[in-house]
């Protein structure tokens, strides 16, 4: 097996500091959602990790779900065309629903998804982002839970993939850039 770390090189925000900001989001959201009941939907696969232990830092009854969508576009940009390959199991109107995304780039998945989650009628929907691309994206709808700003670049770990690998890091970081020249000719 191959080292996963080597492949790194730049960790963006350590695994203590992504800890330690998520607790902070987990306070602010057990806050503004005093005396409710919030559905987290999380988006499939890269949201599962900061879902885990953002759930976990909210001391109010959640429930959660998930949802999968695909985007088209390369390895490494998305083209906003999306589909729901996973739909949520239960329905959602009069729920508080808060989207737990992974990363905002173009904002194009999250718009879809946000509008679709808006047709079914929920009391409220709001966006829990852990990273958002710098460069201001007009296409982006407005993150009310941001955990932080990275330069725009492609990252992986924490959920963060790259040709499906890379999730499982405990920290955001940049891979080397032989890591995408050697991949294309392994593919
Ligand atoms: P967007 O539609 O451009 O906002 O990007 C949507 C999806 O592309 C995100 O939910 C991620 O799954 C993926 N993505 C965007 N940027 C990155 C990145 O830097 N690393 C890994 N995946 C990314
Ligand atoms: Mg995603």
């Amino acid at each position: 097996m191959s080292d996963l770390n080597h492949d790194v090189a730049q960790i963006l925000i350590g695994a203590d500091e992504l800890q330690s900001r998520i607790s902070e989001l987990g306070q602010q959201i057990t806050r503004d959602y005093a005396g409710k009941e919030p559905l987290l939907v999380g988006v499939l696969k890269g949201a599962v990790m900061f879902m885990v232990d953002l759930s976990r830092q909210i001391d109010l009854a959640v429930e959660i779900d998930f949802m999968a969508v695909s985007s088209y576009g390369s390895s490494t940009q998305s083209l906003g065309v999306v589909r729901i390959l996973k739909d949520l199991d239960r329905a959602i109107d009069g729920r508080d629903v808060l989207v737990v995304e992974d990363i905002v780039d173009t904002g194009l998945t999250l718009r879809y998804i946000v509008d679709n989650l808006r047709d079914r009628c929920p009391a409220s929907i709001r966006i829990c982002a852990l990273l958002q691309k710098q460069k201001a994206r007009a296409t982006s709808p407005t993150i009310d839970y941001l955990g932080f700003e990275i330069p725009d670049q492609f990252v992986v770990g924490y959920g963060l993939d790259y040709a499906e690998r890379y999730r499982n890091l405990p920290y955001v970081g940049v891979l080397r850039p032989e890591v995408y020249q050697t991949s294309q000719v392994e593919k």
